[in-house]
Formats: C-alpha cells, sequence, structure tokens
C-alpha cells in the first residue's frame, strides 16, 4: 500500500496547470493505484494528480461506486445549477457553499485506452468539476465570493501557517 503525502493550500504545485497525459501504461497505473489508496486514507471521495504533486492531467474518484480514474479529462458540456457545500483535501478542515453548473458531460480515458463519456449531476457531477479546477490549477478558495473569502482569511491562513510548521520541522530533521 502506498500512501503519498496530500498538498496543501499554500503549496504551489496546487496552482499550476497539468500536462495531458501521453501514456496510458503500468507507470500510469501504479500512480493511479497509489491515489486511489491515498484518497480512501485521507479520506475523500476524489483526488487529482497534482494535490500529491504530479502535474499530469488525471484524477481518482469515488462517488459510492468507484473507486475510477479518469485520463486526460475534459468537461464538453454544462448545465444548469446548483449550490453546495464543497470542501477539499488539500484545504483540510474547511468548506463552503458553492454555487456551479448542476450538470456536467464528462469525455477521457480509463486506465485500458478505453473513452469514458459520462453525464452525471449533482453529487458525481460536483465532483467532476473540483477535480478539473485542481489538474487547472484552480483551487476551492479561488471559488468563493467576496463575503466568504473574508471569513476564510484568518481560518487559511491557520492552514498555511500549519504547513510552514510541518516544513520547519522536515528542515530541522534534514539538519537543512
Ligand atoms: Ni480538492
Amino acid at each position: 500500500m502506498t500512501i503519498l503525502p496530500i498538498r496543501t493550500y499554500g503549496d504551489p504545485v496546487l496552482n499550476q496547470a497539468t500536462q495531458p497525459v501521453e501514456n496510458i501504461d503500468g507507470k500510469l497505473a501504479a500512480l493511479a493505484e497509489a491515489m486511489i489508496e491515498t484518497m480512501y486514507r485521507a479520506p475523500g471521495v476524489g483526488l487529482a494528480a497534482n494535490q500529491v504533486g504530479i502535474q499530469k492531467r488525471l484524477f481518482v474518484y469515488d462517488a459510492g461506486e468507484g473507486p475510477f480514474v479518469v485520463v486526460n479529462p475534459e468537461i464538453v458540456e454544462s448545465d444548469g445549477e446548483w449550490t453546495f457545500e464543497e470542501g477539499c483535501l488539500s484545504v483540510p478542515g474547511l468548506s463552503w457553499e458553492i454555487t456551479r453548473p448542476n450538470a456536467v458531460h464528462l469525455k477521457g480515458f480509463d486506465l485500458d485506452g478505453n473513452e469514458i463519456d459520462l453525464e452525471v449531476d449533482e453529487y458525481e457531477g460536483r465532483v467532476f468539476q473540483h477535480e478539473m479546477d485542481h489538474l487547472n490549477g484552480i483551487l476551492l478558495v479561488e471559488r468563493l465570493d467576496d463575503d466568504q473569502r473574508r471569513a476564510a482569511k484568518r481560518a487559511l491562513r491557520k492552514v498555511r501557517l500549519s504547513n510552514e510548521m510541518v516544513d520547519d520541522g522536515l528542515h530541522l530533521l534534514l539538519g537543512e
């Protein structure tokens, strides 16, 4: 079992767009497996590759019937509007009511290279949009409205500070 460290708010990899996967091979399958184990351990319902520091376009999810892997995903159509309380493993312990399109049409590939073509709404649609945002370098906190952002600022500072303390601790351990 491989559990990967999940990058959190303040880590620059979360704000960098990811690159398309060129080869769907055993190496990618091993990464996806580790991401699934990491997601379940967290626990979470979705995890994008850049959340574990890999700048590639794939995410894993389990909205109740998974786990599933989507490689090179794209949302080709979206429709409606739905408000739902959303959290993120990279912004631990916090959640906000976010309004996004309700239904989405997602295309991509599975680990066998077969095409995925899914039309989903509500919870599963939300998971897809959240993970797509990650792959495009967009964190949940960038979806907040002005009022939410003001309230979030303090809480986010704490998340960032605890990251820095972890980093400082690592540097001390490593003698840097
Ligand atoms: Ni997230």
